[in-house]
């Protein structure tokens, strides 16, 4: 059996183009929260980490849509040559938030060790393209990751087999506390939001967390 062609990531975003498919309505979801974060922050300096972040629709649609980012320092991260041309462009269009996008492996922690602790990171889109152990890798590294009280927003499937009752209680095991859960019955995306609770560590460089499977 030929080996399966590697997955295009600039199609995997089209869905995006009709507001009815299931990617936007979690990509709302998630715009939401992030929403929801940028607001509790109060004009805080904050810096944000997206691992994978695609065109990056998620936070800077939400940063270009609000005037309230002015102190935010964020740091995307995407393998994708074309998807990180889009993302510059739209940081481009933002006034005031400082943002760069890192072309790379976001995999290897010392492409943006020197950018954590972060106040929000987000694994959109991650935790259902990697190998469980992968993800438990990742998940038992985020508080590396995550500043005092930072918040997580991340994405996975419910396909069969749902690991997402194994992300939360992994995430609980590792200090984090569940601030949402959403699965909507009609499609098979969630969106969890946990907040850290436990105390920052430093961040061990020279490691890989994860390796895509798609
Ligand atoms: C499922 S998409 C999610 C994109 C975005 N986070 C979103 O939710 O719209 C996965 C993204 O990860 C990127 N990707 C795959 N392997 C990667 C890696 N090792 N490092 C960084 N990005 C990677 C792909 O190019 C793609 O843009």
């Amino acid at each position: 059996m030929s080996p399966a062609a590697p997955t295009d990531w600039q199609a995997w975003h089209e869905p995006y183009a009709d507001p009815t498919s299931p990617l936007s309505r979690r990509l709302a979801v998630v715009q939401r929260h992030v929403g929801t974060w940028l607001e509790a922050r109060g004009g805080a300096p904050a810096r944000v980490l997206s691992l994978c972040a695609g065109d990056g629709r998620d936070l800077l649609g939400v940063l270009r849509d609000r005037g309230d980012h002015d102190d935010v320092d964020a740091t995307l991260v995407e393998l994708d040559a074309g998807l990180v041309t889009t993302a510059r462009a739209t940081a481009a269009t933002l006034a005031t938030a400082r943002v760069r996008v890192l072309e790379g492996d976001a995999a290897l922690v010392d492409l943006w060790a020197e950018y954590v602790p972060a106040d929000l990171v987000l694994l959109c889109g991650v935790l259902g393209n990697i190998s469980d152990a992968d993800v438990e890798r990742t998940l038992a590294t985020l508080p590396e990751l995550c500043a005092v009280g930072a918040t997580v927003v991340w994405t996975r499937s419910r396909r069969h087999p749902d690991l997402t009752p194994a992300i939360r209680k992994s995430l609980s095991g590792n200090g984090f506390a569940e601030v949402a859960f959403e699965a909507p019955d009609d499609v098979l995306f969630s969106v969890g939001v946990h907040r850290y609770a436990g105390t920052p560590r430093p961040v061990r460089r020279g490691r890989r967390l994860f390796t895509f499977t798609t």
